[in-house]
């Protein structure tokens, strides 16, 4: 864990005490939602809050309306006193730990995630997922007003929905992209990976291995799809595919891979866990 500076953090779980208290406070605040069990990748996110701002909120929430009906919402990895710690470590002025009672109440106004682009790649295998998380993160940006809040490419098609809401709502807060971060092994970090077992790790790690691929054939000036996804479909041949796409920074279909304007995006199941991964090319 890269991170070493011991602040006196609070623990706030009530939002009336959040806000009187970021109230009292004129600064820039850097916002990193999460859902928990936090790793690498949110302590990368952590971080760069903690450069690039005064005040560094963390929330820490499992959203139960970006889950559907069977998906792993239940078992959802928690470990609160870890992530505190973390927090605590990374310079986190502020921990935001609500509970559902809190943040959800009956029968609510929701928001609806745009057609054409929700309801493609991760929102059509998981419809609706986007409307639950773009209610959640506007309710948290509500309560929290961050000057930047930071989100990972690696849930790409959710940071680009996250923009267009901003941008749509002339929300006045600024969305930092940051980068995808892996282990050594090449796996893209995902609280999800600890439902892996070392045989299912192994297999997870062509995942990786068929975006290197895919970027090393375009480096060679191959930019057709079909082409490129047939090759990765050869080294996820021992996996479950649930899509693999190339397709435009803002999410439209492209006729050829385009230089510096493509995200080749990889969702598979291994086993019962599901991952994605991509990368920008
Ligand atoms: O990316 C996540 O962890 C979640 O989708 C988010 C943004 C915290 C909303 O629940």
């Amino acid at each position: 864990m890269k991170c070493g500076r011991i602040s006196s953090m609070k623990i706030i779980k009530n939002i009336q005490e959040l806000k009187t208290h970021l109230k009292t406070l004129n600064n820039t605040i850097g916002f990193v939602p999460t859902m928990g069990a936090l790793h690498e990748g949110h302590i990368s996110l952590i971080n760069q809050a903690r450069t690039e701002n005064e005040i560094v909120v963390v929330s820490i929430f499992v959203n139960p309306t970006q889950f559907l009906a069977g998906e792993d919402f239940e078992k959802y990895p928690s470990k609160d006193l870890a992530d505190s710690k973390i927090c605590e470590l990374c310079g986190v002025d502020i921990l935001f730990m609500p509970n559902i009672n809190i943040m959800y109440g009956e029968d609510e106004i929701t928001i609806k995630a745009p057609n054409t682009k929700s309801y493609i790649l991760e929102g059509l295998m998981r419809p609706s997922h986007f409307d639950g998380v773009l209610q959640i993160v506007l309710k948290l940006f509500n309560i929290v007003q961050p000057t930047n809040a930071y989100f990972g490419k690696k849930d790409a098609q959710q940071l680009s929905l996250i923009q267009q809401m901003v941008s749509n709502l002339f929300l006045p807060i600024n969305i930092i992209q940051c980068e995808i971060i892996r282990d050594e092994d090449g796996l893209a970090l995902s609280s999800r990976n600890t439902y892996l077992s070392k045989d299912e790790k192994e297999k997870a790690l062509n995942i990786v291995k068929s975006l290197r691929v895919a970027t090393q054939l375009i480096m060679k000036g191959n930019l057709n799809i079909e082409n490129i996804k047939d090759e990765m479909k050869q080294i996820l041949q021992n996996i479950e595919i649930e899509y693999i796409e190339i397709v435009s920074r803002s999410f439209t279909k492209i006729e050829q891979v385009e230089i510096k304007n493509s995200i080749i995006l990889v969702a598979v199941k291994v086993g019962n866990t599901r991952l994605i991964d991509n990368i920008w090319i």
